[in-house]
């Protein structure tokens, strides 16, 4: 399914005519959308999904629009509580539109780890393990039959010390299993592989098994994304250039310079049920990989543009998980085009030889890092020329408004009455919507 994302004024439209181009945009029917009403998550459900629910918790789910990722348009969601960063993904995207945002993923590589402790040589134990890898290999393959069906599968494995004796657990090595995991983000299949493989790589290293847990490290499944921003004003480009540089110095800034790719990404993640938590882990420790705190992203003025890149660790799934069981992150799949409607969030069994089917999951990992490296220019940018303040009073402006009362155009001017002012407080609100209702 394709959809169109340039939805110009989209932002201006009451919700039910942003619903109406929605679903005319992505040509889903009128009833999928039932998956984002209120209270669309049965109780029950959310009763199944964790322990001692009491209720829900609603957060809102909006759409970023004008997104070319790799050739073609996107309706991206984001469910997200901060104000400005679904117009400032959608303005950046806008700029970025004419060669969009192509991106290139790694195969879908997921690593398990299997502790092996009290090992008395542990360089006798690493060769021995890496004798029996390929048998090791092998059987981990058996396991998970309808995975290497689907082309994935564990595809390497790999050893290293940790601790050699005496110590408090005496000689440590650590096994890595890397699971080509397709379409799962992989936790339970690398978690199931590394407990049913434990023992015989605890007996083959003459240790005890330890931990048998994946890493949510997952450097061997990354996605890179470019983009090209053409600028005019040398000013600007080299402001943002600057500003980017100031990331690569500092790990103070590059903390926030990475909060600002994360707004983008966990924004989608979350609209798409995704382990962010998972992926937010995975995302710092890759930016401390040099042993220095860097910017996930970078951004070089370039002959009259500005060029951006992003690489970034993102494990992601378009089955299982929530997915399972989560209606709005189901439709949220459908809407970006990431799956086809009513695809069953399991993966379906796979005839033997059958060539590898599209990865959903790369394309869900491309459209979460277009959104990041969005919204780090948005960020970038308005923090390079004006400051981000005025921007984000004259959003606050406008939800002061609404829970004043205000609708409809009257949301616009009470917030611009409350900006020019700079008093952007519910009582004064509040005073200013009663004086345009008298004498409108
Ligand atoms: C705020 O949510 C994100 C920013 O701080 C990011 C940045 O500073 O680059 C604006």
């Amino acid at each position: 399914m394709r959809s169109r994302s340039r939805l110009t004024g989209f932002f201006r439209l009451g919700i039910a005519e942003r619903r109406a181009r929605l679903l005319e945009a992505c040509g889903l029917p009128a009833r999928r959308l039932e998956a984002i009403d209120p209270g669309a998550l049965p109780l029950e459900v959310a009763d199944g999904m964790i322990e001692n629910v009491i209720g829900e918790y609603a957060l809102p789910f909006a759409v970023a629009v004008n997104f070319v990722v790799d050739g073609v348009d996107v309706l991206v969601p984001m469910v997200v509580e901060e104000p400005s960063i679904v117009a400032a993904a959608s303005n950046a995207a806008r700029f970025a539109r004419p060669g969009g945002f192509t991106t290139e993923a790694s195969a879908p590589v997921m690593i398990g780890q299997i502790q092996i402790i009290d090992v008395a040589d542990v360089d006798a134990a690493v060769a021995a393990l890496r004798a029996q890898a390929a048998t090791l290999l092998e059987d981990a393959r058996r396991l998970v039959p309808r995975l290497a069906n689907r082309g994935g599968g564990p595809v390497g494995f790999d050893v290293r010390i940790l601790a050699r004796p005496p110590g408090p657990d005496g000689g440590v090595l650590v096994a890595h299993l890397h699971v080509d995991c397709r379409d799962a983000m992989g936790a339970n299949l690398v978690n199931t592989l590394c407990e049913a493989l434990a023992d015989r790589v605890a007996s083959i290293a003459g240790g005890r098994p330890g931990l048998r847990i994946l890493s949510n490290l997952t450097d061997g499944r990354t996605i890179t994304v470019r983009c090209k921003i053409e600028e005019n004003d040398a000013e600007v480009r080299a402001a943002v250039a600057s500003a980017s540089r100031f990331a690569e110095l500092d790990p103070y800034r590059a903390t926030t310079h990475n909060k600002g790719i994360m707004n983008g990404v966990d924004a989608v993640l979350v609209a798409t049920g995704q382990d962010w938590r998972a992926v937010e882990a995975g995302a710092h420790a890759f930016a401390a990989r040099s042993g220095a705190y860097r910017p996930l992203a970078t951004w070089k003025d370039e002959d009259g543009a500005l060029v951006g890149e992003l690489h970034m660790p993102l494990a992601v799934g378009t089955v299982g998980g929530a997915l399972h069981s989560h209606p709005s992150a189901r439709f949220a799949l459908e809407m970006a085009g990431i799956v086809p409607e009513g695809l069953h969030p399991s993966p379906p069994a796979e005839p033997a030889g059958s060539p590898p089917r599209f990865r959903h999951a790369d394309r869900l990992a491309a459209v979460a890092a277009a959104a990041g490296i969005a919204t780090n220019y948005a960020a970038l940018r308005a923090l390079a020329t004006e400051g981000i303040q005025r921007g984000h009073m004259s959003l606050h402006a406008r939800g002061v408004a609404r829970a004043a009362g205000a609708t409809g155009d009257l949301v616009e001017r009470v917030a611009a009455e409350l900006s020019a002012c700079g008093d952007v407080k519910p009582d004064r609100a509040r005073e200013v919507l009663a004086r345009l209702k008298e004498s409108p």
